[in-house]
Formats: C-alpha cells, sequence, structure tokens
C-alpha cells in the first residue's frame, strides 16, 4: 500500500467503555475515526494498567481499518509476537523503554506489523534521528503517558517540528498523543503532525447508543486541524 500523509484521527478507546469495547470500536468507525488507537500500559513502564494482547485479539473482528497499537511496556521484544498475532496493524514501542529499541523495532518489522517509535515528553527529538530507516510512525506524547485526560504539554511542538524536518520526505507518519482536543489539535498538525490520537475529546459526552456524538467530536478534532495542516 502506498504511504498516504492524510490527517488521521485514531480515537484512544482508554476512553471507552471497558465493558463494551467491539461495540465501541465499531461505533468510532463508523463515526468516522481513521484508526483505533489500543493503549496498552503495565503498572511498570506507566503507573496504570489497562489490557494486552488476548483483549487486542478480542476487539480485531470489530475492527474494519488500522488497529494502531501502543505498547507502554517493559519489555517490549517478549510481547511483540503476541500482539502481532493478535492483528496490530501498527505495534509502538517507546525507546525509553529498554536498550535496544533499534531491535525492537526490527522485530515488528519482522513480525509483519508496522513499526512506531515512540518519545516521551522528556525524550529530545533526536532520540529518533538514528532509528528513521526502521521507523514507519514516531509518536510524539504530547502528556507523560499513562492516563486520559490530562493537559498538553506545548513545549512539545517545538519537537514535533524538529521531528517533522528530520522524516522529510520519508514515508513515517507522526503521530501525537495526549490532550489533543479542537483547541491543540491544529497546532500539532501545524507542527507536522498527521496523526492525532484523541481519548476524551472523541469519547466525552457519547455512548454506543448516542455514537453521533462521537462523529461530531471526531469532525470537530479533524476540520480544526484541517484548517493548519499543511
Ligand atoms: C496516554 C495514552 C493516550 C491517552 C490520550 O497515556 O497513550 O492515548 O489515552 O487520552 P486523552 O486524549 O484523553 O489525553
Ligand atoms: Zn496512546
Amino acid at each position: 500500500m502506498t504511504f498516504d500523509r492524510s490527517l488521521k484521527i485514531a480515537p484512544s478507546i482508554l476512553s471507552a467503555d471497558f465493558a463494551n469495547f467491539g461495540a465501541e470500536c465499531e461505533a468510532i468507525e463508523a463515526q468516522g475515526a481513521d484508526w483505533v488507537h489500543v493503549d496498552v500500559m503495565d503498572g511498570h513502564f506507566v503507573p496504570n494498567i489497562t489490557f494486552g494482547p488476548a483483549t487486542c485479539a478480542a476487539i480485531r473482528p470489530h475492527i474494519k481499518g488500522v488497529m494502531d497499537v501502543h505498547l507502554m511496556i517493559a519489555p517490549v521484544d517478549p510481547y511483540i509476537d503476541a500482539f502481532a498475532a493478535a492483528g496490530a496493524d501498527h505495534i509502538t514501542a517507546h525507546v525509553e523503554a529498554g536498550p535496544h529499541i533499534h531491535r525492537t523495532l526490527q522485530a515488528i518489522r519482522g513480525a509483519g506489523a508496522k513499526a512506531g517509535v515512540a518519545i516521551n515528553p522528556g525524550t529530545p527529538a533526536e532520540a529518533v534521528a538514528p532509528l528513521l530507516d526502521m521507523a514507519d510512525l514516531v509518536l510524539v506524547m504530547t502528556v507523560n503517558p499513562g492516563f486520559g485526560g490530562q493537559k498538553f504539554i506545548h513545549a512539545t511542538l517545538d519537537k514535533i517540528r524538529a521531528i517533522r524536518a528530520m522524516i522529510g520526505d520519508r514515508p513515517i507518519h507522526i503521530q501525537v498523543d495526549g490532550g489533543i482536543d479542537a483547541k491543540t489539535a491544529p497546532l500539532a498538525a501545524k507542527a507536522g503532525a498527521n496523526a492525532l490520537v484523541a481519548g476524551s475529546a472523541v469519547f466525552k459526552g457519547g455512548s454506543v447508543s448516542e455514537p453521533k456524538v462521537y462523529g461530531r467530536n471526531i469532525k470537530a478534532i479533524r476540520e480544526a486541524a484541517l484548517g493548519t495542516y499543511v
């Protein structure tokens, strides 16, 4: 498939109803989500626990498009095959999660998934420079990972700009994650992000019985971002 840098909205199911993941995934896709963002947390790399490969496998049949799996776990390598077998299209690992991110990205591609590399707010843009030939996606965390509903960290915008310049014409997505809403999405898009993760801002006010709210929320983020996306 050819690379496509068009703007993508990736709702995070961290803000969905955990008792209803299948229907929630179907609802956000029907309401305009481009990718379904799945936040895996281990209570060790980040101070919160969500779910693992079994949940990813269970929701896979409910997702028509891209299952975008963000691993906030350490170690990563022992679990890559399990997430690939669960049907992850993208598997993103953090540079801070271990000493061998290069090997991790190789293993992700080796398992047949697109490889993403994530950096926390305290990690400089230069950390991804040696990895760009190994990566299909760079995820710039715009909050400290672990919880939904946090405030966007504006100091990450310079980093997005720096990474956008580093990437040039390479077929690599720049994803932002944390505190993205209709106010901050245009800032991230202007700085060069093309894949916007949003949890609270997509799911707020809606439910599987009120899915149109998701549609309105997604549209508000997309339209705001398209106003500045180049
Ligand atoms: C943070 C997660 C995010 C989070 C975003 O640790 O990686 O995906 O769910 O949530 P909001 O959009 O509510 O900041
Ligand atoms: Zn995430």
